[in-house]
């Protein structure tokens, strides 16, 4: 029974008592304030509500009823029908004693696992990543990893932009003027240059332009030599992002881009057109969405007037794939901000034309990276930043921090610990801030040994690894038969245990909001707690019954730390 949460027992078993309440209404969570308790539940203002009875008279004869003496302290009421439960310690002792053996780490997987579709990073072919990228990639690999952590099903899509207007520019100025050497050396900086330059030589030659539209209609059209070269671009790009995936530590179960959606374009507008859900405007093909208030004025083009498609065809194409080939439970896109409307505008119209597909779509966005000055970040000469060289500066920035830290390491140490510390620091950076909201992006803060970062928390983390060296060569005290037994008693060990309790409900809610910024806290938090009672409590210096509680408690909060640094996408190292 130690096994599970405490919270969802509680949860169990205040659901046993009342068997006719909706189950779903019955939360436990952790009381707002601890000076009056661990875990509260809240529901009951609602069904007295419902049933038309007192909530304190409901509350008291649920608390008659209910025996959860075995884990908590008496049950009190207050305020307006809460109950408020308070963990007792030698219940705290049991789950910690559980969690050593290893038998969980405080989370449980989810009892109804879900299939959940991951549409995140999707850069753009033959365009270096940038910055722009960068939260994207973080924070939709962070899903993958927390959604997989609780036990459900992850595919990861990458729907990178091969496809589009931009090919025909590409094309004329891979035929003319590329130079093979630069190809070699970084294909993607070659192309923009390519790129670029037919971009402002069409600018001042009609002709020229005429010629990129023609060669993109080879393109669409299936000429051989136009698609070999198409085909090298995307590979040449697919090599250089795939290169910044593994740095990072992303993968991806399927890059599925724009492209591969092509064939379906034209009959989906004709489908749409059929079914009444598209009609023609002015030579194209648009959805009206006069019924919809916020899309009322916003109405979608689905074929433009030349009869060329548009990046909501493909994702309608997109989304009709996904749902037939995996049924899934749930689809996220994750994408700046910008794009709300096109994805408001792709799900309403999806929904009118399989209004049978039960899938949640879901559309996680985030704000904008900003500069010190608070305008988007940008290099000194205004140009946007290649993810590439900003992972490059983290890691040469952690060094110099790591260098002074430990200068007695050898070279391929700090460098590993800087590879380390400095890909954390970025990712937290990213992943901390409420990520609607803009952020600064500042290198001392992110970089910053004390404050809520990575640096902090490897850090933490590396300390409590020591402890267990320094354990290993002072064996301490021979430990007698009952020195296996958790036995917390000072305040900091209570309050470090009653944190790592919650390790699960914490994963929970992040994934339920798609929101990572909750696990960061947490981890802060932990790492808060773990300070105080590192502070006050003797560990190795502790009689043998204590010393095992002890260790059992730095143990659980290492774990817990590089699982859950681990689910933001964050490795942790032993020295630093
Ligand atoms: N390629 C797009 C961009 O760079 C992002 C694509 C997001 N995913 C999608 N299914 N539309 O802005």
């Amino acid at each position: 029974m130690y096994h599970l949460s405490i919270e969802r027992r509680l949860r169990e078993v205040v659901t046993s008592v009342l068997p006719d309440a909706n189950p779903n209404i019955i939360g436990v969570r952790p009381c707002p304030d601890p000076r009056f308790g661990d875990y509260q539940t809240t529901a009951l203002m609602a069904l007295a509500k419902e049933r038309k009875m007192n909530p304190r008279a409901l509350a008291a004869d649920v608390v008659r009823r209910l025996d959860v003496s075995e884990w908590c302290e008496p049950v009190e009421i207050a305020g307006a029908g809460f109950l408020n439960f308070r963990i007792k310690t030698s219940a705290l002792d049991r789950v910690l004693e559980t969690a050593a053996r290893g038998e969980h780490l405080f989370l449980q997987k989810a009892p109804h696992p879900r299939k959940v579709l991951l549409d995140f990073s999707s850069p753009n072919v033959a365009k270096a990543m940038h910055v722009g990228h960068i939260r994207s990639t973080v924070l939709g690999d962070c899903l993958a990893r927390i959604f997989r952590l609780l036990g459900h099903t992850v595919i990861t899509d990458n729907h990178i932009g091969d496809w589009g207007t931009q090919f025909g520019k590409l094309l004329i100025g891979w035929k003319s003027q590329r130079d093979p050497a630069a190809l070699q050396r970084d294909a993607i900086s070659e192309m923009e240059r390519l790129y670029k330059t037919v971009h402002s030589a069409c600018e001042k030659d009609p002709a020229l332009l005429e010629q990129a539209r023609q060669e993109l209609v080879k393109l669409q059209d299936g000429d051989p030599e136009n698609l070999a070269i198409w085909r090298e671009m995307i590979a040449l790009s697919e090599k250089q992002f795939d290169a910044l995936y593994q740095r990072l530590g992303v993968r991806f179960d399927h890059t599925l881009g724009e492209s591969f959606y092509n064939p379906q374009l034209k009959s989906l507008v004709q489908t749409l057109a059929d079914l009444g859900i598209a009609r023609k405007s002015e030579g194209a093909i648009a959805v009206f969405f006069e019924d919809v208030p916020e899309l009322k004025d916003h109405t979608a083009l689905i074929q433009k007037s030349d009869g060329a498609a548009n990046y909501a065809t493909t994702d309608l194409a997109t989304l009709e794939y996904r749902w037939e080939t995996w049924k899934p439970d749930e689809v996220i896109y994750v994408t700046d901000g910008r794009q709300q409307l096109h994805f408001k505008q792709v799900f309403t119209i999806f929904r009118r034309w399989h209004p049978e597909a039960s899938m949640q779509l879901v559309h996680v966005w985030f704000g904008a990276i900003l500069g010190p000055d608070g305008k988007p970040f940008k290099t000194r000469s205004g140009e946007t930043i290649r993810l590439a060289d900003l992972l490059d500066e983290a890691e040469e920035r952690a060094y110099q921090v790591v260098s002074q830290k430990n200068p007695e390491l050898n070279e391929p140490q700090r460098r590993e610990i800087a590879r380390i510390v400095g890909l954390g620091a970025v990712k937290y950076a990213d992943l901390l801030p409420n990520r609607q909201s803009d952020y600064v992006f500042d290198w001392d803060k992110m970089l910053a040994l004390n404050g809520n970062t990575a640096p902090y928390l490897q850090y933490a983390y590396t300390r409590i690894r020591s402890i267990f060296r320094k354990a290993e060569s002072d064996p301490g005290a021979t430990p007698s038969a009952d020195s296996t037994a958790v036995a917390l008693s000072a305040p900091e060990e209570i309050q470090l245990a009653k944190h790592l309790l919650n390790f699960g409900l914490v994963l929970e809610a992040a994934a339920e909001e798609c929101r990572p910024n909750y696990l960061c806290n947490y981890l802060y938090d932990l790492a808060g707690a773990f300070a105080r009672f590192y502070e006050s409590c003797p560990v190795l210096k502790a009689e043998a019954r204590q010393r095992y509680s002890r260790l059992v408690l730095c143990d659980l909060a290492g774990r817990v730390l590089c699982e859950g640094l681990g689910a933001l996408g964050i490795e942790t190292t032993e020295l630093m």
